[in-house]
């Protein structure tokens, strides 16, 4: 009978062992996965773990403090972090197209990112290389990767074939719940260990339409009242992922206090699933809803219309781009 505390050990021993005294890198998204599995090789190999994070301003509201400040507060990790807002924001002018898009966010990263570890002190030392990848992963040659065909998936830290690291995962023979007691047992934040999946292009493919600073604001403080009610109400284990969109290209009319307002809509898309292949779309309680939907037509300028999305997937995909 595995518990979290013998899985830690376990890791740890395998990892000391493997790497010696040579350097190893990871790459931190913000998600679970990456974040227990730079948190394992730190317990084993301390300051020889050096993380990056490339922070491209698609983040969520929290997400770039609860990286560089909570999590490397918690775990002592050497952490450089890439400002990388302007530049994305740069590359993503004028630019509306999902697919477009997606290959734009997929190749400022890999920049970003190369140029991030070249700047790490004795980088050529570097000779491992950190990822989270999980069992299911493993067996299934990738969780969402059927979807790949339909949209090209970023995954945070798909890396570039010229930088020659060897591979540590050290949460390949684990399922997600045991990650997440893992996690529980390393002390991580706790809406780091608990939260639910998250695109790798972020908010980026949440826009409808070209993404702008100002877009991303309003879409992180809608965003953000879904998901601090979701947590409120105790439903947040029931979805598997709560996407909240911000439909940049339409506007519709509205009243406000005595004004005609002509506003933009927030769709909220919670859905349930096992694995993302497949999804429903949840029934969450209707007063969780009109709360969410009170609280972002009221404290979020320019958004006049919060809708529902009830379609499955198929025919729809979780995200909308
Ligand atoms: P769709 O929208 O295809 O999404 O139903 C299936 C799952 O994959 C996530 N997703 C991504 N994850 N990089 C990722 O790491 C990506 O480019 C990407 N696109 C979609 C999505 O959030 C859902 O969990």
């Amino acid at each position: 009978n595995w518990t979290a505390a013998n899985i830690v050990e376990e890791a740890v021993a395998a990892i000391r062992a493997e790497v010696g005294d040579a350097k190893v890198l990871c790459a931190l998204s913000g998600g679970v996965d990456s974040a227990v599995a730079a948190a394992l090789v730190h317990k084993a190999i301390g300051d020889q773990l050096t993380c990056a994070f490339v922070d491209h301003g698609l983040l969520r509201k929290g997400e770039r403090e609860q990286v560089r400040d909570d999590f490397v507060r918690i775990t002592g990790i050497n952490l450089v972090v890439a400002d990388a807002e302007e530049q994305f924001l740069t590359a993503l002018a004028g630019v509306s197209e999902p697919e477009t898009k997606r290959k734009i966010i997929g190749r400022e990263f890999i920049r970003v990112f190369e140029q991030t570890v070249r700047e790490i002190d004795d980088a050529e030392d570097i000779q491992f290389l950190v990822q989270g990848t999980l069992y299911p992963d493993v067996v299934e040659s990738g969780g969402g990767e059927g979807a790949a065909n339909i949209k090209s998936h970023h995954n945070v830290g798909g890396l570039p074939d010229d930088l020659q690291f060897t591979l540590i995962e050290p949460l390949r023979t684990l399922f997600k719940d045991e990650v997440r007691a893992v996690g529980e047992e390393l002390g991580l934040p706790h809406e780091m260990v608990w939260r639910h999946p998250f695109p790798g292009p972020g908010l980026g493919i949440r826009i409808v339409g070209e993404v702008t600073r100002e877009r991303l604001d309003l879409l992180r403080e809608a965003d953000a009242i879904a998901r601090e009610e979701l947590a409120a109400s105790g439903h947040e284990q029931d979805v598997w992922q709560f996407p909240v969109v911000l439909l940049a290209d339409v506007r519709s009319v509205g009243v406000q206090g005595d004004g005609r307002t002509y506003g933009h809509p927030i769709v909220l898309r919670p859905v349930s699933s096992e694995d993302a292949m497949t999804a429903d779309w949840s029934r969450l309680p209707y007063e969780l809803l009109e709360k969410i939907s009170t609280r972002i037509t009221n404290e979020v300028r320019e958004v006049n219309r919060v809708v529902l999305d009830i379609t499955s997937k198929p025919p729809g995909t979780i995200e909308w781009e």
